[in-house]
């Protein structure tokens, strides 16, 4: 079982702990943070207009997770990005619970008619996780360098709300 808390700078320090070093960051994030991530770049992102972030807590209270969404600017789209599973916590289902509950809130509560993400091509378990959800691949983006000498092509996926069946893809780890 897992539920979402807002994300507090509170939760900084244990979600920047799960990033072990600059390719993990940059696998996680794209250009959305350099490395080493701080406080300082976290107060930021959560302060974006638009961004919904969250903390996945496990049923013992334990933090497992992060997710966000940054609706767009006609409020009827948005963008699910750095979704994040504590390293101890991956393979149980928490990813799929966590986003189950995000896409919950972005069609239910929010609305949306369609949630995009990007991903890198080469992140398997994501791509994996992200089509058991229902996304599908809406475009390949070229290759281009990670920032660490490291090149990879991105994908474009989307779920529209028609596509979205919760009962479906709900998993509890
Ligand atoms: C990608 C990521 C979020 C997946 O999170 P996760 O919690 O491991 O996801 P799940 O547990 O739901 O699914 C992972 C695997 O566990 C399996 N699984 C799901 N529920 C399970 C359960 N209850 N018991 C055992 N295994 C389970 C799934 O079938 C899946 O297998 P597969 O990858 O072979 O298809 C995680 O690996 C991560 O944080 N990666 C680093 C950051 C990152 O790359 N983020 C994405 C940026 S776009």
């Amino acid at each position: 079982m897992v539920e979402l808390s807002p994300f507090t700078l509170a939760d900084a320090g244990v979600v920047a702990a799960w990033i072990s070093g600059p390719a993990e960051l940059a696998n996680w994030a794209g250009p959305g943070f350099t490395w080493p991530l701080d406080d300082m770049q976290l107060a930021a992102y959560v302060a974006e207009p638009g961004r919904w972030t969250w903390t996945g807590v496990g049923a013992d209270g334990r933090l497992v997770g992060h997710a966000s969404l940054r609706l767009a600017a006609d409020g009827m789209s948005a963008r699910l990005g750095r979704v994040l599973v504590a390293p101890d916590a991956r393979g149980q289902g928490y990813g799929s619970a966590l986003l189950t509950l995000v896409l919950t809130f972005g069609f239910a509560r929010l609305g949306l008619e369609r949630v995009e993400l990007g991903v890198f091509s080469h992140n398997d378990s994501a791509v994996r996780l992200y089509e058991r959800l229902g996304f599908r691949l809406a475009k390949v983006l070229p290759a281009t360098d990670q920032g660490n000498g490291q090149s990879s092509s991105a994908l474009e996926m989307s779920l529209a709300r028609a596509d979205w069946f919760p009962e479906t893809h709900r998993v509890e780890p």
